[in-house]
């Protein structure tokens, strides 16, 4: 099965993702986890990457797409995949029905006030992209990854200035896309707000 998850910052595409993966055997294709990655090894893109990322801008397009592009030819992903964070523009989007068929796009929805507290407790740990939250889903250990023991930290465009224009920018560039899959037929929507286990209960029947 492949799949778009699409929603604003903070509305659990990246907890929910995780956890389907895992379920379905498939790969979790995080954009924003592939740009992370380059800023951690200092390559090309990553530098490039590191300033609007921080900014909570959009990187663009024509890098964003050919990264995609080969990450899905990939011998993982030949047997479906979850996006997550991509296609995030009306480009990204039809460039991506250019070299890929997608069965569903969930949207999930939640409402402002509560993402941005989402988004203000999130920690994460780097290296696994593992993520917590300081009130909804804490850590054994305060500041410390359950698996290894390791630091969480905090995300830089997780800052208060960054969490207002990564809104903005899913306000003007990305929500268009509902209407887009919408119109395509394959936009099944999903109430994000309740507690985890609930979101991916109802995720699992809207895929069932
Ligand atoms: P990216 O990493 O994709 O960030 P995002 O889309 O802003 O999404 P988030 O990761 O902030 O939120 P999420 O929905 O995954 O929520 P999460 O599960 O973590 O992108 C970062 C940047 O990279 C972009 O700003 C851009 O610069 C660049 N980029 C990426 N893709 C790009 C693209 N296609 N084109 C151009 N640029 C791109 O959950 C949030 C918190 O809530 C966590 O603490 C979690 O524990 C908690 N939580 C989750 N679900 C629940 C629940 N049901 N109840 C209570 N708490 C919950």
């Amino acid at each position: 099965m492949n799949l778009v998850f699409l929603g604003p910052p903070g509305a659990g595409k990246g907890t929910m993702a995780g956890r389907l993966a895992d379920d379905l055997g498939i790969p979790h294709i995080s954009t924003g986890d592939m740009f992370r990655a380059a800023m951690a090894n200092e390559t090309e893109l990553g530098l490039k990457a590191k300033a609007i990322m921080a900014a909570g801008d959009l990187v663009p397009d024509e890098l964003t797409i050919a990264m995609v592009k080969e990450r899905l030819s990939e011998a993982d992903a030949q047997k479906g995949y979850i996006l997550d964070g991509f296609p995030r523009t009306i480009p990204q989007a039809e460039a991506l029905d250019g070299f890929a068929t997608i069965e569903k796009a969930v949207r999930f929805d939640v409402e402002r006030d509560i993402l941005i507290k989402r988004l203000s407790g999130r920690r994460v740990h780097k290296p696994s992209g593992r993520i917590y939250h300081v009130e909804f889903s804490p850590p054994k250990v305060e500041g410390k990854d359950d698996e290894t023991g390791e630091e969480l930290i905090q995300r830089e465009d997780d800052k208060e200035d960054s969490i207002r224009n990564r809104l903005k920018v899913y306000d003007d560039q990305t929500a268009p896309l509902i209407d887009y899959y919408e119109g395509k037929g394959n936009l099944v929507t999903i109430d994000a707000a309740p507690a985890p286990d609930e979101v991916f209960g109802e995720l699992k029947r809207v895929l069932a």
